[in-house]
This record gives structure tokens, sequence and C-alpha cells, in this order.
């Protein structure tokens, strides 16, 4: 105990307040203003007891909500036992995370690499197994996709964004144009296109791969890119057109797995099963660190050296998981999701701004698209949407790897149907004078 009748460790309220401008001033990047005490389902509280609706589950990843009760006592049965052991050890809660996933996983998915513990890592795992499998090196992915942040992840993403400030990049990163229907790249609409963004990749590969491609990376639903929902037949035609080639065909599930779409993958939502998934964020439920990629027997090979990561398998995180996934392989709670998701998405369509270019989504996974006058996109709308919201105690987000004029609304599975109320609501009232 210290002279202030605290343990060391101990931040009391009024030790995180005294501290928070030296805090302010330690950091390297900007704080934000809330400082969060409590937190559950899908609302936290800040030290002056202000409310929070978050509709963005943390970081997309919560899917659970704040402190999932049934996680936290696994996580703190877990604590008293066994903290951490390395991924050369079998513990209790691992290997029930990789039968879980391997059985929850579409139908030839069935062998799981637990030693990564984000999804960038993830993702490059994905990729040296696609790479180690097919002696090629090149990676295709959408316009707008999102990879990761790490140099290698961010070299490949779809967007210039993460990589103009700095000097260099991995190369044999292939991008094309996305499922952006909306607004189309190549100028057509869906009902009459015949697919063309994926015929059209036949070019890249011939013109701009280096004539050696691995991999095909793509988020089912463009998260971080603007909550993109690919067409009817997007996902099927890319699984046939990787298949003719020879390309791994991975579906970065880092938000779409774990229930967000109302099934336990979007795989199983657009009926389309990649060779290789990979999921982190919603694995664990209320937000502890941990990433799984799901593949076919086919793609085992690659030595277990070649990808793992000390905190990748934690031990803490593998028992939330499991009680994360036996939550999530509910009917019940996917049907929840799906009710809660239309009525949200409904009442969202229904209200009424000019700046209100489209609002799209699947289960929990929704984007409202903002527009200028003229239908040009409009970041600064959207940025002026999301502020008003947060003055209403709705955290969401804009799209800042894509334009940055979607608001993303990801809000724990738990949002109860009344809560999905409340928040378009809030939308309602937030968008009155935008
Ligand atoms: C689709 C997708 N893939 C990968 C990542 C990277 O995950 P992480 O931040 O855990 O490395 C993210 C993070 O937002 C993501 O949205």
């Amino acid at each position: 105990m210290t002279a202030h009748g605290t343990r060391p460790g101990d931040l009391g309220q009024e030790s995180a307040r005294q501290g928070s401008q030296a805090a302010h001033d330690a950091a390297y990047y900007g704080l934000g203003d809330a400082l969060l005490v409590r937190g559950e389902g899908v609302r936290v509280w800040d030290e002056s007891g202000r409310e929070y609706l978050d509709c963005v589950s943390g970081t997309f990843n919560l899917v659970l909500g704040h402190n999932h009760p049934e996680v936290v006592a696994a996580v703190k049965r877990q604590a008293d036992e066994l903290v951490f052991a390395s991924s050369s050890f079998q513990t209790a809660p691992t290997n029930r995370v990789l039968e879980l996933l391997a059985e929850l996983a579409p139908n030839g998915l069935d062998r799981v690499n637990l030693r990564s513990a984000g999804g960038s890592t993830a993702n490059e795992g994905a990729i040296k197994m696609a790479q180690w499998h097919t002696g090629k090196r090149d990676v295709v992915v959408p316009f707008r996709g999102h990879l990761g942040q790490t140099i290698a992840t961010a070299s490949y993403n779809g967007t210039s964004r993460m990589r103009e400030p700095f000097p260099y990049h991995l190369p044999g990163a292939v991008r094309v144009p996305d499922a952006y229907c909306h607004r189309c790249f190549y100028g057509k609409t869906p009902d009459s296109c015949g697919l063309w963004c994926v015929d059209r990749i036949e070019d890249f590969l011939r013109y701009a791969s280096s004539g050696s491609v691995a991999a095909m990376v793509v988020e089912p639903i463009s998260g971080v890119g603007g909550n993109i929902v690919p067409p009817p037949g997007y996902l099927a035609r890319l699984r046939e057109f990787c298949t003719e080639r020879g390309i791994v065909l991975v579906f970065d599930e880092n938000q779409t797995g774990l229930g967000r779409t109302g099934s336990v993958f979007a795989a199983d939502h657009f009926g389309v099963t990649p060779d290789v998934i990979t999921v982190s964020k919603g694995l664990t439920g209320s937000g502890l660190p941990l990433a799984a990629i799901i593949t076919t027997e086919e793609l085992v090979g690659m030595p277990r050296s070649m990808h793992g990561f000390t905190y990748g398998g934690h031990t803490l995180s593998a028992a939330a998981a499991v009680v994360t996934l036996e939550i999530v392989r509910r009917p019940e709670f996917l049907a929840h999701v799906r009710e809660a998701g239309s009525v949200l998405l409904e009442r969202l369509r229904a209200l009424e701004h000019p700046a209100l270019d489209e609002v799209r989504g699947v289960g929990l996974m929704l984007g409202v698209e903002l527009a200028e006058p003229d239908g040009s996109r409009s970041p600064r709308l959207a940025t002026a949407l999301q502020e008003r919201l947060a003055a209403r105690g709705v955290v969401t987000r804009v799209s800042e790897h894509g334009e940055g004029n979607v608001i993303e609304l990801r809000p724990p599975l738990v949002l109860s149907v009344e809560d999905a109320h409340l928040v378009a609501d809030r939308f309602g009232e937030a968008l009155d004078g935008l």
C-alpha cells in the first residue's frame, strides 16, 4: 500500500482524473476527451457518469458488448489457474477454441492456426501460407480493402493513405476495383453489369501483376472502406475466378466474422467458401486479443516457426473465446442479430435528409453514406454528423480508410431492439439541422 492508501497499480477515479493532464502530455498521439470507467453491453460510462451508446463495439471487436458477464467470469476463472502458456504446450481453452473453430467454420475449413494475436498478423499469416503453398508471390486486394497496419499489410491495403508517409512498401500488391456498386468504378449498374468487376481482374493479372499471383484477400463486406456490401453473386464469381487460376481465396473476416452478419461467418451468409478465413476482433467477445487463421487441409504444411507471435493463442483470450463461440453459435443469438439489424437498417432507411445518400448493410454491420447536393462524396457532412451523434452520446466512426464519407455502425450484437430504436431516434435528432 502507498501512503495514500492505494495499492500500486490501483487507478482510483481521483488519481485517474489528476493524472489525465500528465497523460495528455506524455502520449505520443492525441488522447480522446472522455475517460471511460465502466462498460456493460452496449453502454459505457465516463468518469463524470455520462453514458454513451457504443455503436462501434470498442474497435468493432466487442461482439458480446462490454464486459459480458460470462466472458468476464471465464477469464477470471482462467486467471486463477493459468494466465499464459506458450503455444508449445496445449491448454484446455486453446484446444477447445481449435475444436470449435474447426466445427463452426464452413465445411472444408477445418485446420486452425491460433498463433497470431491480431488481424494484421493473421492476414500476413494467411498470405504466407498461400505463398508457401503455391510457390507464387502477388496478392490481389480490392480497392478500399483493409488488411491491417503493419508495413506488410499496409503495402497490400486497397488505399494509398497508409503508405504515403513511409518510404518502403512490399512489392507484389495487385489492387483491383471493388464491388462498390453505388459508385461503380466502371460506371455500370448491378442489374446489368454481369459482374464486370470480377471478370476484369483478368486484365490486372495479365498487365499489372508480376505474373505470379498467390492469393486474393477480400473482406466479404468492406468494413473501414465504407461498409460496402457486394452485389448478389459477386463472391461466388470470385470463388470461381480464383479456383480456375489456382489463386488462394482468403476472406478477411476480422470485422464480418463471429455473428456480425447474423451468421457465424459472412462466408455462411453469402454461401461461399474461401480457402482461408482470418478472424480476430470478435473472437473473444469482450475484447481480449486473439486471432485465428482457418484453412483447408490442402493448405497445411508451412512450418510452425514461420508464423507465430508471443501473444498468439493467449490462454486468457482463449478462455474468453470458448465462451464467445458457444454463445455466438446459438441459433437464437444469430436470429437476434438479424432482427435487431433489420430494425436499425429499416429505421435508418426511413430517415429523410438530402445528405443521406445510401444506407446499407447486413446484420449489425451498417453504413450510412453521405453526399453533397451535387452527389459527390461528403466526408465533411459525415464528420459533422458523427460529431452531432457524439454530442447525443452515440459513438460511431467515419470510414477513415475509405473516403471518410460513410458513418459506420457496428454495435455489439447484444443490442436490444429497444436500443436499436433509441440509436435510430438519436440519428434522426442528429440529422435535424445538419
Ligand atoms: C477487415 C480488417 N482486417 C484487418 C484488420 C487489422 O486488425 P488488427 O488491428 O487487429 O491488426 C482490421 C482492423 O480494423 C480490419 O478491420
